[in-house]
């Protein structure tokens, strides 16, 4: 389904336009220093001649000072730490607290909220148990199509060290369609497998190890805070591996495999379809072709 060749095309993605948006935001602003500053430079040399040659030509004049200090200097000074501050604001505080600042502070808040939302549940949990049954039926009654999508050979085959087995373009960007803009739902070794987070996505992934820490992902630890993550999020996609489909069947009410004529060597396997809980809504083929190597079908499977 997706692997190692995810950065086909030649598309400016997401990130790269915000790279090329933060670059042209800095030149703006130290563009506006340097401007700056060669106002004050003229600004001051204007001051300095007229106070010497203009204003001091009429003796007579009292020129007004306060604490003994000329008015034009006054300005000048003022001037002057304007200017500093100016400096100040361009190359300290919005280079330090610029956008990856901000990014990481909004990402520490998204963790806390997380935390507060699963302290929350482990109360409402401790105070209102619900039978094991019925935690699945509890998420799937929001209104939300939980989508897992998986591409898998005939006898369920996903992958093989950390991997995919197959390259098949068109189912991968169907994915990249299908998924483009929504949460997507993973475990570690999955997210590990990518080349680097799938452009315009947001990335949660699923791990037992309580330090893992990533900038590219919520990092949560079970499939519950997974899809509470998703916020108003209506259509969520679960995308593997074996033990996260594994974990996803209970919650998911779709289905989108792509089902890959061909027998593979595999460590990790989509878990069977219960045919008395899911029906096949639609198929569509894919023949062979030179960048096809083996046919495949667009299965839609859907919860009864
Ligand atoms: N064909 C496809 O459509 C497709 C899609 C996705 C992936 N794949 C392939 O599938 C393979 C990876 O699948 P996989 O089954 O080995 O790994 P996986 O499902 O991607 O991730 C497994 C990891 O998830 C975490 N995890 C699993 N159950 C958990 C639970 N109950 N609570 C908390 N964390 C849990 C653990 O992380 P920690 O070890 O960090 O605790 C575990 O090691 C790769 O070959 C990949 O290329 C194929």
């Amino acid at each position: 389904m997706f692997g190692s060749n995810k950065k086909v095309g030649t598309a400016i993605d997401p990130d790269q336009k915000e790279m090329i948006e933060n670059a042209r935001l800095r030149i703006k602003q130290k563009r506006g220093l340097f401007t700056h500053f060669v106002l004050f430079l003229l600004g001051s040399v204007a001051l300095i001649v007229a106070s010497q040659f203009l204003i001091k030509q009429d003796a007579t004049q009292e020129i007004p000072q306060l604490l003994g200090i000329e008015w034009w200097v006054w300005v000048i000074m003022i001037w002057f730490l304007i200017l500093v501050y100016h400096a100040f604001n361009v190359f300290i505080t919005k280079r330090i607290l610029g956008p990856e600042w901000e990014k990481r502070q909004y990402e520490k808040l998204v963790q806390k909220q997380l935390d507060k939302v699963k302290q929350l549940q482990v109360k409402v949990d401790k105070n209102h148990p619900l039978p094991e049954s019925r935690k699945a039926d509890k998420i799937l009654s929001a209104p939300k199509t939980i989508t897992m999508i998986a591409a898998a050979g005939e006898n369920n085959e996903l992958g093989n060290d950390g991997g995919i087995v197959w390259h098949l373009p068109d189912d991968f960007k169907r994915f990249k369609a299908l998924t483009s803009g929504h949460h997507i739902i993973m475990g570690r070794k999955t997210f590990e497998s990518l080349d680097g987070p799938l452009p315009n996505r947001t990335h949660i992934v699923i791990t037992r190890d309580k330090n893992y820490k990533s900038a590219d992902a919520i990092i949560v630890h079970d499939m519950e805070t997974a899809l509470a993550a998703v916020g108003a999020e209506k259509k969520p996609f679960i995308i593997g591996g074996g033990e996260i489909y594994k974990l996803g069947m209970s919650y998911a009410n779709k289905i989108e495999l792509t089902r890959v004529h061909g027998t593979f060597k595999a460590d990790a396997y989509f878990p069977a379809i219960d045919q008395s809980q899911w029906k096949l809504v639609s198929s569509e083929s894919h023949g062979i072709d030179e960048k096809h190597k083996y046919a495949f079908d667009y299965e839609t499977w859907e919860r009864v």
